[in-house]
C-alpha cells in the first residue's frame, strides 16, 4: 500500500497550490491530481452537486489509481463532502482544506480578519461553525467572490483574463476593506479558496505590504505527511511525481502545471 499514489483533487487548477506545498513536503511520493475543470467553478453551483461530483471524482480516484489517501485541495469541496466521503471510505485518510481562521484571529493585532471564497465555502454549515467559533475573539469579515476562481482557471490561456483577476480582487477587497494595521483595519487576509494563491502577485500588488495573507498549502501538507507517517503509509521511494488527469482541456492543465508547480516534478497529464 505505502507504494500507492496519493490522490488529490480540486474544481480545477486551484488545488495545484496545493499539489505544489505536498510535493515540497513528501518528496518521495508519487501523486495523481484531478482537476475537475469540465465541472469548474465549484463555488457558485450548490452543496449537492460539489457533493455528488467529489464522490465522482474520489471514486474515480480509488477505482482507477487506487489511491492510499486523497486530499481534498478544495474548500468547496470539503465543505461539502469530507463528512460524507470519510464515511463511505474509511479505509484511507482523507485530508481537507479549510479557511485559515486560526492563525489568522491568533496572529491579527487589530483583531480584525478577513476572509475571501466562495459563495459555497461562505454558506456552509462547517464554515459557519467555525466563524462563530472565531467570531469571539476578533471580527471575521467575509467576502463571496462570485467568478474570481473562474477568471484564474481562465487567465492560464486567456490574458486577457488577468485584468479580471485583477478586477474582481480589487473590487472584493474594496468591499471588504480598510486593510492595514491602524484600528479598525484588517490586517490579516484568509484565501480561502485554492484558485486565488495563484493569483497571489496581483493580490500582493492591491494589498498594504504590512497585511499578511494566509493560504493553507503548507499545513495541508504537513498534516498529510503526520496523517501517512501515523498509519504507517510512507512511500520508500526517494523520487516522487505527479501525473495530472482532467476532465476539461489537458493542455491547459499542462500549462497551469509548467507555471506553478516546482521543475523537478515532471508532470504527465492525461484526459
Ligand atoms: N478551488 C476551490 C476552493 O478552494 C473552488 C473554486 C471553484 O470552483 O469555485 O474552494
Amino acid at each position: 500500500m505505502s507504494g500507492a499514489p496519493i490522490g488529490v483533487f480540486d474544481s480545477g487548477i486551484g488545488g495545484l497550490s496545493v499539489l505544489r506545498a505536498l510535493c515540497g513536503e513528501l518528496p518521495g511520493e508519487q501523486f495523481v491530481y484531478y482537476a475537475d475543470s469540465a465541472h469548474a467553478p465549484y463555488g457558485e453551483r450548490g452543496q449537492a452537486y460539489v457533493a455528488a461530483r467529489s464522490h465522482d471524482v474520489a471514486g474515480e480516484l480509488l477505482a482507477h489509481h487506487r489511491v492510499k489517501a486523497l486530499v481534498v485541495a478544495c474548500n468547496t469541496a470539503t465543505a461539502a463532502a469530507i463528512e460524507a466521503l470519510r464515511a463511505q471510505y474509511p479505509q484511507i485518510p482523507i485530508v481537507g482544506i479549510e479557511p485559515a481562521l486560526k492563525p489568522a484571529v491568533q496572529g491579527s493585532r487589530t483583531r480584525r480578519v478577513g476572509v475571501m471564497a466562495t459563495r459555497g465555502t461562505l454558506g456552509s454549515a462547517r464554515f459557519q461553525a467555525l466563524q462563530a467559533m472565531w467570531s469571539v475573539q476578533a471580527d471575521v469579515v467575509c467576502q463571496p467572490c462570485d467568478g474570481l476562481a473562474e477568471a484564474i482557471e481562465r487567465s492560464v490561456q486567456d490574458a486577457a483574463s488577468l485584468q479580471r483577476v485583477e478586477t474582481l480582487f480589487a473590487r472584493y477587497l474594496q468591499a471588504m476593506g480598510p486593510f492595514g494595521n491602524q484600528a479598525g483595519a484588517i490586517d490579516t487576509l484568509v484565501l480561502g479558496c485554492t484558485h486565488y494563491p495563484l493569483a497571489s502577485d496581483i493580490l500582493g500588488r492591491l494589498l498594504p505590504e504590512e497585511v499578511r495573507v494566509l493560504e493553507p498549502g503548507a499545513s495541508v501538507a504537513r498534516q498529510t505527511h503526520r496523517l501517512m507517517r501515523a498509519q504507517s503509509l510512507l512511500s520508500a521511494g526517494a523520487h516522487g511525481g505527479a501525473v495530472l488527469r482532467t476532465s476539461g482541456d489537458a493542455a491547459t492543465l499542462a500549462q497551469a502545471a509548467r507555471r506553478w508547480l516546482p521543475a523537478p516534478v515532471h508532470p504527465r497529464t492525461t484526459s
